[in-house]
């Protein structure tokens, strides 16, 4: 027999005004990392009621409430991936409300990590512009994403690209920037790992001011460059971003002429945030 505490029947009343609209999950399925050191972690989490989680498989992942002001059940659950061989393994967690039974159920599956790509939103980086974020994404041997990378250490280098005879410094003028030192905020993690001088599955790059400053050479320059790091057995992923100089028009837009008429172009430069000529 359950205790009837006032505060357990205020809950079940709450429980039972919110069960028309049925509590969700965040996900269905989870795909985690198999990792040596570090346990992955992956937060699941409920809309609505009061949940006690468990785990099919505690020795592939095993789940911990997060619990809030003393209440014996929780929204919201930390699933760690805790196996200890490298393969593909799967355990299934249960979420049950305490108050309605209703059963909500996320599959995870723990598995080796096969390949890694690096996504961004562009591959083209001005002199003296804000900094691009780059992200790893990896992907077990069928093609299948990760859901999360967080808490792994990565090893992100800016290496001298071959094909690029020419500028033999290349490498001088790509820096990896610590979110510490950028105007933006990384995730929790991400902090956490630069103070322990860790570079995880997110970095900032920015091209090198002080090499503009002192070689103002680079007219219209396309420089590519590469980025590379190790992690584990994988092959070291390659990104190749180009290196621009900031031009820009004035004036900007689409211009009729009349044929046989002219326009004179102004050519702009940005330099230390400023326009030049
Ligand atoms: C989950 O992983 C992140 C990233 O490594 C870490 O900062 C956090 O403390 C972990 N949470 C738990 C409950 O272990």
């Amino acid at each position: 027999m359950r205790r009837c505490t006032p505060v357990v029947a205020m809950w079940g009343l709450m429980a039972l005004m919110v069960l028309a609209d049925a509590s969700k999950l965040n996900v269905p399925k989870i795909l985690l990392p198999f990792s040596r050191g570090n346990k992955i972690n992956f937060t699941l989490e409920v809309t609505e009621g009061c949940y006690k989680w468990s785990s099919t498989r505690p020795d592939v992942a095993t789940v911990q409430p997060i619990y809030v002001n003393d209440k014996p059940c929780s929204q919201k659950a930390v699933v760690k991936a805790c196996a200890t061989h490298p393969m593909r393994l799967a355990s299934i967690i249960f979420a049950e409300d305490i108050f309605t039974g209703q059963l909500l159920r996320c599959d995870v599956i723990v598995d080796i990590i096969n390949d890694i790509q690096v996504v961004s939103t562009t591959r083209e980086l001005y002199l003296e512009d804000s900094p691009l974020k780059l992200k790893i994404q990896a992907f077990d041997s069928e093609g299948n994403t990760f859901s999360t990378m967080a808490g792994l250490a990565f090893e992100w280098t800016v290496v001298k690209d071959a094909e690029l005879d020419g500028f033999s410094d290349s490498q001088n003028m790509l820096r990896v920037l610590k979110f510490s030192e950028s105007a933006y905020v990384p995730p929790a993690y991400i902090t956490e790992m630069e103070r322990t001088a860790q570079q995880g599955d997110i970095i900032l790059v920015r091209s090198r001011r002080e090499y503009v400053w002192y070689k103002p050479v680079f007219e219209g320059l396309v420089v590519p460059l590469c980025l590379q790091w190790r992690f584990q057995e994988i092959t070291p992923a390659e990104v190749r971003l180009l290196i621009l100089e900031n031009i820009l028009l004035n004036p900007a837009s689409d211009i009729y002429l009349l044929v046989g008429s002219s326009i004179h172009y102004k050519v702009q430069k940005m330099k230390q945030g400023k326009l030049t000529e």
